[in-house]
C-alpha cells in the first residue's frame, strides 16, 4: 500500500503588518469590533516587490529543506492561488523557472479562493498514490490586499497576504489517510470576484455576504467532519490537531467544539495573520510544525472552505 506523506512544511510572510489600529484610521471600524467579531488582529500585506510567485518560491525552498530535497526531486508543482501574478502562464510555471527545472506538470489551481489548498493535496495525493510521481509540492500562495476593496469594512478587515507549502512524498508508512472534496454552485453570490472588464482594466473586488457564508460554514463543515471520521472509521477523540481555514474565530470555536478539542488543539494563526485564502492551512500547518506543537505521528484533520461554494478535508497521519 502506497501512500504520500508530508515531507516538509514551508511558509512566507510579507514584512509589512496592518494592525486593526491602522484600519481604524482607512475605514469606519475599531479593533474592538474586529477582534470581538472575527479574531483578527493584524495582518501581513505584501510589498510591491512582491507577489504570488516570490512569495510561494520561498515558502516552496522552505518546504524542501525541510524535506532535506533538491528541486530536482519534484515531480509535480501545484499552486493554489486566485491571486495570481499573471493569468498565465500559471505560477506554477513561473515557479518551475525560479527553481532552474522543468519538464514535470506545473500548474495552478483555482478552486473558487479558499478551499483551494484542500483540493491541491488530493490531486497530488492521487498522483503519488497511483505511483506516477514521488514527490509533489502544492503551495497556496495569495496576495489578497490586491483584490479587497480596502473602502469596505465588511471585507477589507478580513484578508491577508502569505504563502504556505507541503511536500508531499511517497511513503510505504501512512501519511494522508483520505481526502474528501465537494462544491454547490449554486451558492455562487455569497462569495464571488468579477473579473476585470475593458471597462474596469484594474482588479475587481471582493463580495461576500459575510452572514449567509458564516451560516453555511458551519453546517457544511459539521457535516464534512462526520464524513471524514466515518470514512476512517474513527472517532473523534482520534483527533490530536485541527488545522482548519482562518476565515473566522467564531467558525473555528464551533468547530473545535464539535470535536470536543480545547483551542490548543487547533492550529490558529487568525489573530495575526488574517484570512489568507487558500494559503491559511499550510501556513497554519507550518507555524506550528516549526513551533514543534505538531509532531510526528499525529492525526491532523485539516478543513478549508470558500467561494464557490467549495469545500473540502484531508485525514492525515502526520
Ligand atoms: O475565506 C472565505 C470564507 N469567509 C468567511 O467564512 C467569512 C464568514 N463570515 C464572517 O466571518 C462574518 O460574517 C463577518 C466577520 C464577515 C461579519 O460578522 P457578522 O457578525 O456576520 O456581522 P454582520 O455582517 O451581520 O454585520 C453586523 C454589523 C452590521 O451593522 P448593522 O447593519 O447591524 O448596523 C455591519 O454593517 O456590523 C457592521 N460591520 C462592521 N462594523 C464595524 C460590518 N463590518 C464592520 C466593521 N467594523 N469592519
Amino acid at each position: 500500500m502506497m501512500y504520500s506523506k508530508i515531507l516538509g512544511t514551508g511558509s512566507f510572510l510579507p514584512e509589512k503588518i496592518l494592525t486593526n489600529f491602522d484600519l481604524e484610521k482607512m475605514v469606519d471600524t475599531t479593533n474592538e469590533w474586529i477582534i470581538e467579531r472575527t479574531g483578527i488582529k493584524q495582518r501581513h500585506i505584501a510589498g510591491t516587490h512582491e507577489n504570488a510567485a516570490t512569495m510561494a518560491d520561498t515558502a516552496g525552498r522552505n518546504a524542501l529543506a525541510a524535506a532535506g530535497l533538491e528541486p530536482a526531486d519534484i515531480g509535480m508543482i501545484i499552486v493554489t492561488s486566485t491571486t495570481p501574478q499573471l493569468v498565465f502562464p500559471s505560477t506554477a510555471c513561473l515557479l518551475q523557472a525560479r527553481y532552474g527545472i522543468s519538464g514535470c506538470p506545473a500548474f495552478d489551481l483555482n478552486a473558487s479562493a479558499c478551499a483551494g489548498f484542500m483540493y491541491g493535496l488530493s490531486i497530488a495525493d492521487q498522483y503519488i498514490r497511483n505511483g506516477t510521481i514521488k514527490n509533489a509540492l502544492v503551495i497556496g500562495s495569495e496576495v489578497m490586499s490586491r483584490i479587497v476593496d480596502w473602502n469596505d469594512r465588511s471585507t477589507c478587515v478580513l484578508f491577508g497576504d502569505g504563502a504556505g507549502a507541503v511536500l508531499l512524498g511517497a511513503s510505504e508508512e501512512p501519511g494522508i489517510l483520505s481526502t474528501h472534496l465537494h462544491a454547490d454552485g449554486n451558492y455562487k453570490d455569497v462569495l464571488y470576484l468579477p473579473l476585470a472588464t475593458s471597462q474596469s482594466p484594474t482588479f475587481e473586488t471582493v463580495k461576500m455576504m459575510g452572514n449567509q457564508l458564516f451560516k453555511l460554514a458551519v453546517n457544511i463543515l459539521g457535516d464534512l467532519f462526520d464524513e471524514t471520521l466515518a470514512a476512517n472509521q474513527l472517532e473523534k477523540s482520534a483527533i490530536d490537531w485541527l488545522i482548519p481555514h482562518q476565515a473566522n474565530i467564531r467558525i473555528i470555536e464551533a468547530m473545535a467544539k464539535k470535536l470536543n478539542l480545547p483551542l490548543d488543539r487547533v492550529a490558529l494563526t487568525l489573530a495575526n495573520q488574517g484570512n489568507t485564502s487558500s494559503a491559511s492551512i499550510p501556513l497554519a500547518l507550518d507555524l506550528a510544525v516549526r513551533a514543534g506543537q505538531i509532531k510526528r505521528g499525529q492525526l491532523l484533520l485539516m478543513e478549508g472552505f470558500g467561494g464557490g461554494l467549495a469545500w473540502g478535508s484531508a485525514l492525515v497521519r502526520y
